[in-house]
């Protein structure tokens, strides 16, 4: 019995493979290929026949925890290091450390193994821990954040666990890697491969949700392959027996009396659960920005334009992560001390902000706040250089540093607990707190633009809004009328 993936690449049996000798490579290291192994291997092993190497450059595996995948990795790295001399093949993990465990462990089963005889010495200085071959291939585990800053040229790059990565980080490995995959080619005759291995993070992996999800939608390039394994939407994480059907290696490392032991570990964490053994992304909110309590407790009536009164009013300008949408909200102050934020306006792109917000401030006589970095620097920069006929600027500012936006949620969260703020009652900035989530730096957080799971910049202009409220330049008071 073996499970069937969740979604991924055939084989094409048109194609040769070299998938029987990575499973000859594993059965000599004294672990042969379980069947989902061997059919990723299979795969993954696909020549194109126009070129007498590798289809595939890419390899995208997802599976659940303790199913082999890093075994397989050690197999087909082994087989890889044989394809000609001088080979350069490296095992990315997340920390030295990790990377290091699994290199001594990989060492251990290698010098116990027939394959012992085609090896060197091993290099075990830390962190260049390396296993040479006779014919001058090398296997190097490495950490990612040592390899980050400097890019890694090989013939095979795997980046395993790649949920702990984020898309930044990721990417610079990438960066590094992928031009050189061209000139591998040509001086070696063999297809570079870079393999993507991991079992499903949170919303905040990044790297590995975005390749995943482009696989999944059928976007993927045609020289990567995929196979994702794990259980389906529709069964139910708890069903101990639906996990033993979906997950690859069940019955094969383990059995289900193991299992039992193995839910019990995580009694009280059921996403976690989720995560490691039905291979499901925890797209949970772990740490809300504004509890729900608090924020059901604040809400206030919307103001109309005609019931300002002459209010001071500010506005608070957000954008979302890859400029998605702009949202501004006004900081009204009010004559009891307290300050009401108010979302106006949630804008597609950042296109349409300029000419509202002109309108905005010329309809109000109001400033605006705006964070001059980070995903709005762009639009700050444009709304700072936009002037009049008379090249007088258009927008007035209250200015804000780096460290006033640091406190600029801190100062809105206690202002909501103290009474000193509230928020008009609005069903978009109600989803934008309740997917909003904290990152912390220290001892100050602030609204995770990745690590959230639906829209900041409502919460964000609110928060900006507030801070600018209490900042005000005494000459941008309360519009006057003589
Ligand atoms: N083909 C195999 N034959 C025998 N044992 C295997 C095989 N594949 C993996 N194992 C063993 O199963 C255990 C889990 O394997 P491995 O660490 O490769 O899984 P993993 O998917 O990388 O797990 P994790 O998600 O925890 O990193 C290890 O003890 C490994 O030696
Ligand atoms: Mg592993």
């Amino acid at each position: 019995m073996t499970a069937t993936p969740r979604g991924g690449t055939p084989r094409n049996p048109e194609r040769a493979t070299d998938g029987p000798i990575v499973a000859r490579f594993a059965q000599l290291l004294g672990t042969p290929l379980l069947p989902w192994q061997r059919l990723v291997a299979d795969v993954a092993g696909e020549i194109d026949p126009d070129t007498g190497t590798y289809y595939y450059d890419t390899v995208i595996l997802s599976t659940p925890r303790q199913c082999g995948k890093s075994t397989l990795v050690d197999a087909v790295d082994t087989r890889n290091a044989q394809w000609g001399p001088d080979r350069f093949i490296y095992y990315l993990a997340q920390t030295g450390k990790d990377a290091g465990d699994h290199f001594k462990k990989y060492l251990k089963t290698l010098q116990a193994s027939p394959l012992a005889a085609i090896t060197s010495r091993p290099y075990m200085a830390h962190g260049s821990e390396a296993q040479p071959f006779l014919n001058g291939s090398i296997i190097m585990p490495k950490s990612v954040t040592k390899v980050a800053g400097h890019g890694v040229q090989g013939d095979k790059i795997t980046l395993d666990e790649a949920f702990s990565l984020s898309e930044e980080t990721g990417n610079t490995i990438l960066d590094g890697f992928m031009p050189t995959m061209a000139t591998r080619l040509k001086a070696t005759g063999v297809q570079p491969q870079l393999w993507i291995t991991s079992t499903e993070g949170t919303a905040e992996s990044t790297f590995f949700n975005k390749r995943l999800d482009s696989c999944r939608a059928g976007e993927q390039s045609r020289r990567t392959c995929w196979f994702d394994f794990g259980l389906p939407a529709d069964a139910d994480p708890e069903d101990l027996d639906a996990i033993m059907r979906h997950h690859p290696a069940a019955g094969l490392l383990w059995d289900k009396s193991q299992l039992i032991d193995f839910r019990e570990q995580f009694r009280d964490n059921p996403a976690g659960w989720a995560r490691a053994f039905g291979n499901r992304r925890d797209e949970g909110i772990t740490d809300r920005v504004i509890d729900e309590a608090t924020w059901a407790a604040t809400a206030t009536a919307p103001v109309a334009p005609a019931d300002l009164d002459n209010r001071p009013v500010v506005f608070g300008v957000a954008v979302d992560v890859d400029s998605t949408y702009t949202s501004i909200s006004a900081g009204i102050s009010n004559p009891d001390g307290t300050v009401t934020t108010q979302l106006l306006k949630i804008l597609d792109g950042t296109g349409y902000a300029p000419t509202e917000l002109s309108r905005l401030c010329a309809a109000y006589g109001a400033p605006v706040v705006i964070d001059s970095r980070g995903t709005a620097a762009d639009l700050s920069d444009r709304l700072h250089h936009m002037t009049d006929h008379n090249g007088d600027p258009i927008i007035t500012f209250v200015d804000m540093d780096a460290a006033d936006y640091l406190t600029a949620g801190q100062s809105y969260v206690s202002g909501l607990v103290n009474g000193a703020i509230l928020h008009a009652a609005d069903p978009d900035l109600d989803a934008s707190a309740a997917n909003s989530a904290r990152k912390w730096a220290g001892d100050a957080w602030r609204v995770s633009r990745r690590g959230s799971t639906g829209l900041t910049s409502p919460l964000e202009s609110c928060m900006l809004a507030a801070w600018g409220a209490s900042h005000r330049p005494e000459e941008a008071g309360p519009l006057q009328i003589y």
